[in-house]
C-alpha cells in the first residue's frame, strides 16, 4: 500500500491517501464536497474533475465525459484510484473564490488620453493565482465593468517557481501555459463585452500587469533567466505589441505592459508603484505586497529602492496542514479569548469550515502567543487543554472539532515553524531596505499593504507576528488591487506609460540573497515579538 498526496485545486487543500482510495473517497476525506448522486457507481456522471496527471480514461468516463473533454484531463471521481501525485482540479468551485478586485482608486490623478471617443479598454492584473480584468471607457476612464478569475495555469504549481520549471522542463510546457492563459483572457474579455452590450471592435486597447513570470509566459518570452541564479528578466523593457501577436482573438487591440524592474520585482509592482505614486511622495512609505514573493518598495520621500523576498507559500496555505485558498468554507478570522476553550471563528460564506487561509494563518500565530499557547521562539506549550500530541505533525492546537465525526482542523508546530520563516522573509527584506537608506522603523510615515493577502489580513495580527516592521496601527494602510489600479492608469494615460517606463532606472533593487546582512538579519526576525 503506497501514499500519495493529493492537492485539490482551487482550494489548495492537500491529503495524503493511500493507493485503496479513489479521488472521491479524498474529496469526503478532506470535507469538499462534489456532486456525486450514484454515490460512486459511475452512472450520474456528477463526479468529473481535471487530474494531473491524468491515467487512462475508463468505460465509465467515456460514457459520460466528451472525448475533448477527456484529452483535457477530465475524469470521474469515483472511478480512479489515486496512484500517483495529483492536482485535482474541481472546476464548479470556481465561483466561490474570495478574488480582490477592488483597490484604492487615484485614477482621476491621470488626464485620459485625448481622441478616444467610445472606444474602450482593458486593465487586466495577470496573478500568480487569479485574473481580474476591468473595462473602462478610455475617453473618461470610467470603470463600466469587472471580471475575476482563476489562473488556468494553477494546476501546473502554485508558484512562478513550480510554473517557471515546468515550462523549462516540459516539452512544449512553455507555449501549454501561455495558450492556457490567452484563452482564459479571451474568455474574461468575451464576458466583459457582452454583458457590458458594448461592441467588441470598439476595444483598442489592454493593459496587462503581473510578476515578472506571468509576463513572460504570456509573451512566450524565455523563462530560463528567471530560474536560476542571478534571476534577471528576459524582458526588461516596457513592451508594446498587439492582441495578433501575443495570439489574442481580439486581434485589434494594442497591448502594453509596463517594464520590469528585476526578475521577482515585476510590472504588478510598478502597477503598485505608480497607482500610489510612491515615486512622488514626499514622505516614507513601505509598500508591501505579500504573496509567495513578497515584493516590497521603500519611497524615501520618492527616491525609490525594492527588493524581493522569498517567503514561500505558507502564507496562501500550500505548506500548512489545513491551508486552503480564501474560499468559501475556509477559517479567514480567529480570536483565542481563552487557550483552553474554543476560539471565536470567522468562516466565508458562514459554513462549514473546511481548512485555513492566509488571514486566519496570521491571526492563529498572533493569538496562540498572546494567550500563551506558543512562546516567543514559536514552540507550542503542551498546557492548553486544546493541544494534543499529532502522531504525524507533533504537539498541534485544535481550532475546530466535529464531535460526530471527529474531524479536526487543527494548527501545528510545523505550520507555526512555516509561518515563522515566511514572515522573517518579509521583515529581513523591509529592515535592509530601511537600513540601506539609513533610516530608521520609527521614521516610516506609513506601511502600505497591496494585495489579496494584505488587504483581508488584520494589520494587529501582522504586527502581533512580527510580519511588519514595529510601527503604530495607524500607519498601517491596506490599498486593495494596486497593482489593478496601476493597469488602469497605465491604460488610460500616456502620461502614465511614460513615468512607469522610467521606473527601471529610477528604482535600485537590492539582491537580498546576495547581501551580508541578510542572514542574520532573518535568523534574528524568525522570533515572535
Ligand atoms: S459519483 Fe456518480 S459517476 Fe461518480
Amino acid at each position: 500500500m503506497k501514499k500519495h498526496i493529493v492537492i485539490f485545486e482551487p482550494s489548495g487543500l492537500r491529503i495524503s491517501v493511500d493507493d485503496r482510495s479513489t479521488f472521491l473517497d479524498a474529496i469526503r476525506m478532506i470535507g469538499l464536497h462534489l456532486p456525486s448522486d450514484c454515490g460512486g457507481r459511475g452512472t450520474c456522471g456528477k463526479c468529473s474533475l481535471v487530474l494531473e496527471p491524468s491515467p487512462e480514461p475508463t468505460s465509465e468516463d467515456a460514457k459520460h465525459i466528451p472525448s475533448e473533454d477527456l484529452r483535457r484531463g477530465i475524469r470521474l471521481a469515483c472511478q480512479h484510484h489515486v496512484q500517483s501525485d495529483t492536482r485535482a482540479v474541481i472546476p464548479h468551485v470556481r465561483k466561490d473564490m474570495k478574488i480582490l478586485t477592488h483597490g484604492v482608486s487615484r485614477l482621476d490623478e491621470w488626464v485620459p488620453d485625448s481622441g478616444n471617443e467610445e472606444k474602450f479598454g482593458i486593465a487586466l492584473d495577470l496573478g500568480t493565482t487569479t485574473l481580474v480584468g476591468y473595462l473602462l471607457a478610455l475617453d473618461s476612464g470610467t470603470q463600466m465593468n469587472q471580471i475575476a478569475s482563476l489562473n488556468p495555469q494553477v494546476v501546473f504549481g502554485e508558484d512562478v517557481m513550480s510554473r517557471i520549471t515546468y515550462a523549462i522542463r516540459e516539452h512544449d510546457g512553455a507555449l501549454e501555459l501561455k495558450e492556457r492563459v490567452i484563452t482564459e483572457i479571451n474568455a474574461m474579455i468575451n464576458s466583459l463585452v457582452e454583458t457590458s452590450g458594448i461592441r467588441s471592435d470598439r476595444l483598442s486597447r489592454l493593459s496587462i500587469v503581473g510578476n515578472t513570470a506571468m509576463h513572460h509566459l504570456l509573451l512566450g518570452a524565455d523563462v530560463r533567466s528567471l530560474g536560476a541564479a542571478p534571476y534577471e528578466p528576459a524582458i526588461r523593457n516596457s513592451v508594446l505589441t498587439s492582441g495578433y501577436e501575443i495570439g489574442l482573438a481580439f486581434e485589434q487591440m494594442q497591448v502594453y505592459l509596463p517594464p520590469n524592474i528585476a526578475g521577482f520585482v515585476g510590472g504588478d509592482t510598478v502597477g503598485f508603484i505608480l497607482s500610489e505614486r510612491l515615486d512622488f511622495s514626499d514622505q516614507i512609505v513601505l509598500g508591501i505586497d505579500v504573496g509567495t514573493n513578497g515584493e516590497i518598495v521603500l519611497s524615501n520621500r520618492g527616491v525609490l529602492s525594492c527588493c524581493s523576498a522569498a517567503a514561500g507559500p505558507a502564507f496562501e496555505g500550500a505548506t500548512i496542514r489545513y491551508g486552503m485558498r480564501g474560499q468559501e468554507g475556509a477559517i479567514e478570522h480567529v480570536s483565542i479569548e481563552d487557550p483552553n476553550s474554543a476560539p471565536e471563528i470567522a468562516v466565508i460564506g458562514n459554513v462549514e469550515p473546511q481548512g485555513i487561509c492566509g488571514s486566519a494563518i496570521v491571526d492563529i500565530v498572533a493569538e496562540m502567543k498572546w494567550s500563551g499557547i506558543v512562546d516567543n521562539t514559536g514552540r507550542i506549550q503542551s498546557s492548553s487543554a486544546r493541544v494534543y500530541n499529532d502522531d504525524d505533525f507533533g504537539l498541534s492546537y485544535v481550532l475546530v472539532e466535529d464531535k460526530t465525526t471527529s474531524r479536526k482542523i487543527s494548527f501545528n508546530q510545523k505550520d507555526v515553524r512555516q509561518v515563522q520563516l515566511a514572515k522573517a522573509a518579509i521583515n529581513a527584506g523591509a529592515t535592509i531596505l530601511l537600513q540601506e537608506e539609513g533610516l530608521k522603523t520609527n521614521e516610516i510615515d506609513s506601511v502600505m499593504l497591496a494585495g489579496a493577502f494584505g488587504s483581508y489580513i488584520r494589520p494587529e495580527s501582522a504586527l502581533g507576528i512580527g510580519l511588519l516592521p514595529p510601527v503604530k496601527r495607524e500607519r498601517i494602510i491596506q490599498v486593495g488591487n494596486a497593482a489593478g489600479e496601476g493597469a488602469k492608469a497605465l491604460l488610460i494615460s500616456s502620461k502614465a506609460r511614460e513615468v512607469a517606463s522610467n521606473f527601471v532606472s529610477k528604482t535600485r533593487y537590492i539582491e537580498l540573497a546576495a547581501h551580508d546582512d541578510f542572514q542574520s538579519i532573518f535568523l534574528k526576525s524568525i522570533h515572535l515579538p
